[in-house]
Order: C-alpha cells, then structure tokens, then sequence
C-alpha cells in the first residue's frame, strides 16, 4: 500500500448480535479505489455481516472503519452517501408502486429531473434484460426478477462503492449473464458477498475466504479458486469451470 490510503478500509472488527451469536471475529480489510473484490465463504462466516458493516447499516461492536483514512463508523453518514448497498433479500428494499419508479427513486432523491430519472430507471433495467418488467408492482414479482430490480435500484445510481450480497443466487441463467455482463461494466468499486464462484473468476481482481466471521484466505482468484484443499478446508467447492 505504501503511501497511498485505501478506499475504505476495517482494522479489526467484531461483531455480536443481540442474542450472543459472535458473526464477526477480528476482520481487517482494505479495498483500493477501482477494485473488485469477490468475499466467499460458507453459509454462516460472516459475508452478509461484513457487507453490512461495511455500507454502515450495521455498526461494529469493536475496531475501526475507515473511509479514505478518516474514522466512519457505524451509521455515519459519510459511508452510506458513498456506498450503494443491494441486500440479499429484494423484499427489504422493493417499496413503490411500479417498477420503474422503484428503481428511479434514488435518482430522484439525488435531483435527478423526473423524466431523466425514468429513462435512466428504463435503460437500466434493459441493460439487465428487464425492460419489460418497468410497469409490473414489484411485489408481485417472482424472486429472481425482484433481485434484478433491487439491483437495477442500486446500479443505477452508481455509487462509488457498490456492496452486493449474492447478486447472481436464485437467477436463471440469462438473467445471471446480464448480471454479470453489467457488473462487468462498471467502473464502481465493488465488493461482492457470492457462492458464485464462476463469477468471481471472472469478474474480481482479489479474493477474500471467510471463515467462521474472519479471513481465512485472500489473493488473486485464479490462485485462490483453483485450490480445492484451501476451498475444502472453508466449506466451499472448486468452481464448475475447475471441478
Ligand atoms: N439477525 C441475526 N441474529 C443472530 N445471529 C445472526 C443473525 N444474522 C446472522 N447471524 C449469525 O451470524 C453468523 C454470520 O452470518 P452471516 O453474516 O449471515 O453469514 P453468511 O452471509 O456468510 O451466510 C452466523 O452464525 C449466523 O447464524
Ligand atoms: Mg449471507
């Protein structure tokens, strides 16, 4: 790293939930600016809880997190204006009455004109394979076209640093490649909570192994993903394209 400051950065960082369970267990982590960054792990180590932590809307019971080298803790305001987070439940997310207008409220809240806002909202969703879904009340939706509008949400207002959380799971295999495609697209620093390995080979630059809430394993994803003792080890499988 030298002399340069990460982009955002956590030293150290635990976290309990209310009822005990420790998710989080000592995690250090450094994104540069322009990175993209796979998290794998098995269910349970920790990705969901670090992604959240990370975009501000969990706060880390011990240890810091920094943005551009300044403190930002918990909810602050500096990591969540800079962080566009997609959940991994669409539900939590899906609120308007139609789905262009879901997906355009968060240009519309940044001042985005409304007819601006819509055609953005629109070309979005295309570019996802989902233009025909923008007149659709999202909660009528089936489960894997809701993720592709959480995400349309998200994208759309590219935020300097994207957080997604299994963005390809429960995607048919278009839907998935549009994902991916788009993903593939942007410049936005990102970080992705994934199973998916396949799409870590291709689209990351760096690879991070959770493990029991910390980091097990971390490097480039052709070295990482093509050795099936360290993945074992970690409760995960070779990618299809290696097994
Ligand atoms: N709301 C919650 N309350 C209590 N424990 C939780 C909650 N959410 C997650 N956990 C626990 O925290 C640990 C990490 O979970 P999570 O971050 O969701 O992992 P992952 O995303 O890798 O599957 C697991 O032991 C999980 O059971
Ligand atoms: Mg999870």
């Amino acid at each position: 790293m030298g002399l340069t400051v990460p982009l955002l950065e956590t030293k150290d960082i635990s976290y309990s939930y209310p009822d005990g369970t420790t998710a989080l267990n000592g995690v250090s982590f450094f994104i540069e600016t322009g990175e993209k960054v796979a998290l794998v792990g098995a269910n349970g180590s920790g990705k969901t809880t670090l992604l959240l932590i990370l975009s501000g809307a969990l706060a880390a019971r011990r240890g810091e997190i920094l943005l551009r080298g300044k403190a930002a803790q918990g909810r602050g305001a500096a990591l969540s204006k800079a962080v566009g987070l997609v959940f991994q439940e669409p539900d939590d997310q899906l609120f308007m009455p139609t789905v262009a207008e879901d997906v355009a409220f968060g240009l519309l809240s940044a001042g985005v004109a409304a007819r601006d806002a819509r055609a953005e909202a629109i070309a979005c969703l295309g570019s996802l394979g989902a233009s025909g879904l923008a007149d659709r009340p999202p909660h009528r939706l089936s489960g894997g076209e809701k993720r592709i509008v959480a995400m349309a949400g998200i994208l759309v207002t590219r935020p300097e640093i994207l957080i997604l959380d299994e963005p390809t799971s429960g995607l048919d295999p278009v839907a998935r490649r549009n994902t991916v495609k788009s993903l593939e697209k942007m410049n936005s620093t990102m970080i992705i909570g994934t199973h998916d390995l396949d799409m870590a080979l291709g689209l990351c630059g760096r690879v991070l192994v959770m493990h029991g809430g910390a980091i097990a394993a971390e490097g480039e994803p052709r070295e990482i993903l093509t050795d099936g003792a360290l993945l074992r080890k970690n409760g995960l499988d070779l990618p299809l394209r290696y097994s």
